[in-house]
């Protein structure tokens, strides 16, 4: 397993779309393995493929107290939405120290592939169902700051670029 580097915004490479995984063979389980000792180092509850500069339909998550239930969602497809919307605080390793609230469908079921490659469906809502459509989007190249107004989301961006020229100068 290795820790893998996460971009960070406003990188434009966050703003690749993701093609689908076309086997879940050894190199895909080996991402899916460095992806979540990622997630988890960096204390995340979610973190997509792009986020680790790989363009390929692959997300793991772990929405647990206990930080012992990972999920792995390849080739992921929400089948479901709740017309029901709740707004919710959101977070993203991508994007250190900035907290602001999205609209997302309350409820979500979506049909993926496990790390074995085998097909399963979740029923999702809370925190996972919030955490499943955050981390489809990064797949389609749109990070959570991307629903804020223009004047919060520049704001952002200048914060950071600020924040990643202090850490080449350390
Ligand atoms: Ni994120």
């Amino acid at each position: 397993m290795a820790l893998l580097p996460i971009l960070k915004y406003p990188d434009p490479r966050l703003h690749t779309r993701a093609v689908p995984v076309q086997s879940v063979d050894h190199r895909i389980q080996t991402l899916v393995s460095d992806m979540l000792q990622t997630m988890y180092e960096a204390s995340g509850i979610g973190l997509a493929a792009t986020q680790v500069d790989v363009h390929e339909c692959v997300i793991v998550m772990d929405t647990s107290e206990s930080r012992d239930q990972p999920v792995v969602l390849i080739n992921p497809e929400i089948t479901e939405r709740s017309e029901e919307i709740v707004l919710g605080e959101e977070g993203c390793l991508s994007v250190p120290a900035v907290y602001d609230k999205v609209e997302r469908h309350a409820r979500i079921t979506v049909r993926a592939l496990n790390r074995d490659g085998q097909p399963f469906e979740l029923e999702a809502e809370g925190m996972p169902a919030v955490c499943v459509q955050h981390e489809m989007d990064h797949l389609r190249g749109k990070v959570f700051v991307e629903y804020l107004s223009p004047l919060k989301r520049d704001r952002i961006r200048t914060k950071m670029l600020k924040r990643s020229r202090e850490e080449q100068r350390r």
